[in-house]
């Protein structure tokens, strides 16, 4: 048997020149943890071409969304950016990845840090009524250059409150702080330095990140990921796996490093 299923893309959107999402059909037998990511891509000459993308639909949804970034002559995205309704893409029939709550100890508060599409995990976690049931309070922070790189916000600040399934956790739990490096923003500077001044936690109105009490989840850029793990070291935070949860995972984001 395949390790794949065919899908077919249902519609595409651009955010910018560079990024972009699509929904496809998603196979009944295929199952996901929120969080988790997926091999996807296309078949050229006859040899499936795939990269991980994080599933940033709901594990509930009876469609599959991916968010991509065209990766200048990456040899799949460079292709990806092209897919229109009714082309076929290949899935993996299995899914995997760290950013699961599961991994995760019991904690008051759950950070969740997005740079770029590093965001497309936490949009299937901040989905997930589980998630709500674990956290009283899930902050989400998706740092990018750009104001127009800050995909999603409209999805998370008008539609999602309004959710049959979720919109009464997310009005009451969910904190959505976007932020932006080079442009004008409300919310400007990079992530680990919101952190590092405490800015962030004047703003969102919460105690400063506390290994007792706090649990965070990171997916970005190699760069980012280092960075934000070394600030969470430093505080005390302790790094959890599969099967051993601790206070904090990362996963590096896929689309921008491997085309
Ligand atoms: P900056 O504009 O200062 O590089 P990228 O597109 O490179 O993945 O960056 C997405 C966002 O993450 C940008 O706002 C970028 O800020 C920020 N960023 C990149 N590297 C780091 C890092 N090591 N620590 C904190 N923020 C970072």
């Amino acid at each position: 048997m395949s390790n794949f299923n065919q899908e077919r893309v249902l519609s595409v959107h651009h955010w910018t020149d560079t990024l972009f999402s699509f929904t496809t059909t998603r196979n009944p037998s295929f199952h996901f943890r929120s969080g988790e990511f997926a091999m996807i891509g296309l078949k050229v000459d006859e040899k499936p071409l795939l990269r991980a993308h994080s599933l940033a639909s709901a594990h509930y949804e009876d469609r599959l969304e991916f968010f991509s970034t065209k990766v200048p002559d990456g040899p799949l995205t460079s292709r990806l950016q092209h897919l229109k309704a009714g082309d076929e893409i290949i899935v993996s029939r299995e899914a995997t990845g760290t950013l699961v709550i599961d991994n995760l100890e019991d904690g008051r508060n759950l950070y969740l840090i997005g740079t770029g599409t590093g965001l497309a995990p936490f949009l299937s976690v901040i989905k997930d009524p589980e998630t709500y049931l674990r956290f009283q309070n899930v902050v989400l922070l998706h740092g990018c250059r750009r104001v127009a790189e800050l995909a999603y916000g409209e999805m998370i600040m008008e539609k999602l409150p309004g959710d049959e399934l979720v919109g009464d956790f997310v009005r009451y739990q969910l904190i959505y702080y976007p932020m932006v490096t080079r442009d004008r923003f409300r919310n400007r500077g990079r992530i680990t330095d919101l952190i590092a001044s405490g800015k962030l936690f004047t703003d969102v109105e919460l105690p400063e990140l506390d290994p007792q009490h706090d649990r965070v989840m990171v997916c970005g850029s190699p760069a980012l990921v280092r960075d934000a793990r070394e600030l969470l070291v430093a505080k005390g935070f302790v790094e959890g796996d599969h099967g051993e949860p601790a206070q904090f995972v990362f996963e590096k984001e896929f689309a921008e490093r491997n085309g």
